[in-house]
């Protein structure tokens, strides 16, 4: 970009810190709130720093309902049940305790209270009159910065494709950062929700939105998530590690929530609509394929990226792309995620409808190269 070009940056407040999560009744009393919506899950809800959270709500006076119906990858059906509930129980504000998923159902429920419609009728960008409610967030994940980020992804179970809903609307209004919360995550979820922070930022570098405030995020995120993923993985305990993760993740989400995401984040949601994959699983196995396509349309930006990946290299090449391709690959694969979508149950038959819905993704905009539906067919070929 260069200075005849606007570009925005939208954020919210963010706290970040040990017990950070322990602070949301203080700043709801503040927002004059007495009556809130918590959307969790059944996993988070079992976890033993969770109670402490609903006492600190009771200690500011505040009343609040549970809703917990939310599935890894939310449904629309559950927005509206959980709008439902909000609804029937006078509350004023949401609080969202999980991982992207929950964070996106919250935000879901948000835009169908403030907005009375159904949450489909928000597909694409800026297509939300009303903001929400307030929405506080404690993200359980280093990874999706749903917290942070202008997006929420929902599932249409009719149409069995995600729908990206993206508008400042929805940036919430306070993130508490906790890295406590995120000690619980087992090691397959660590590696995804990392790998999905990777793609967060690499994309958002290469992105056609970016800008030099979205690039400095980038940069770090990498930096931060390459270092400290395989610190996490082998030792799921240091807390230490699992701070610098959640800052990686946290600065991924400030960068691809404003530059936006690209071509692994379409075929990503494409296929875990109609196969209801991990999504960090989904772009793991596309990121290194992804990158080998976009090569020559952004050599200078992917230039910048490869240092931080010299590490994995095995048999360095000199060619640039080349080993670019095979050091993401190899970081990826060592944090445990190998397997291609074949292995995951993904029909070749089925390859050009998977095509043809990312190519309507909103992401797909920002990819620095211009793709037809037959690159992306090539590309899931090459992921099965
Ligand atoms: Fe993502």
């Amino acid at each position: 970009m260069n200075y005849s070009e606007i570009r925005k940056f939208v954020a919210p407040e963010f706290l970040f810190g040990k017990d950070s999560r322990l602070l949301a009744g203080r700043y709801f009393q503040n927002y004059q709130i007495r009556q809130l919506l918590v959307v969790t899950d059944p996993v988070v809800s079992s976890m033993p720093w969770y109670n402490a959270i609903l006492m600190e709500l009771n200690e500011a006076g505040l009343e609040y309902s549970v809703f917990m119906d939310v599935s890894p990858n939310p449904l629309d059906a559950e927005v509206m049940q959980g709008t439902e509930i909000y609804r029937s129980n006078n509350c004023q504000g949401i609080l969202a305790i999980g991982g992207g998923s929950v964070i996106d159902c919250a935000k879901g429920i948000g835009i169908v209270c403030s907005n009375s419609s159904h949450i489909l009728n928000f597909e694409g960008v800026d297509q939300i009159d009303t903001p929400t409610p307030p929405i506080i967030c404690i993200p359980t994940t280093a990874g999706a910065s749903a917290d942070v980020s202008q997006f929420a992804i929902i599932r249409d179970t009719q149409k069995l494709k995600k729908v990206a809903i993206i508008s400042k609307m929805i940036v919430p209004d306070l993130a508490l950062i906790d890295p406590i919360v995120t000690q619980t995550m087992d090691p397959y979820l660590t590696a995804c929700t990392g790998i999905d922070a990777l793609t967060h930022a690499i994309e958002a570098f290469v992105s056609t939105g970016h800008s030099i405030i979205t690039d400095n995020r980038a940069m770090n995120a990498i930096d931060l998530i390459v270092e400290y993923l395989p610190k996490v993985l082998k030792d799921l305990t240091d807390i230490d590690a699992r701070f610098h993760m959640m800052m990686g993740s946290l600065e991924a989400g400030l960068a691809f929530s404003n530059a936006s995401l690209g071509a692994v984040h379409a075929m990503a949601h494409s296929l875990g609509g109609y196969y209801n994959l991990a999504h960090g699983e989904c772009n793991s196995i596309l990121l290194h394929h992804t990158i080998n396509y976009n090569f020559n349309a952004v050599e200078e930006r992917y230039k910048k990226i490869m240092p931080y990946f010299s590490d994995y290299i095995t048999n360095p090449t000199g060619n640039l792309r080349t080993d670019l391709v095979n050091s993401v690959h190899n970081f990826t694969a060592k944090q445990g995620i190998k397997s291609g979508f074949g292995d995951k149950g993904v029909s070749s038959d089925l390859l050009p409808h998977l095509a043809k819905n990312a190519l309507n993704d909103p992401c797909i905009v920002t990819n620095p190269r211009d793709a037809v539906q037959r690159d992306l067919e090539v590309i899931l070929e090459e992921s099965m």
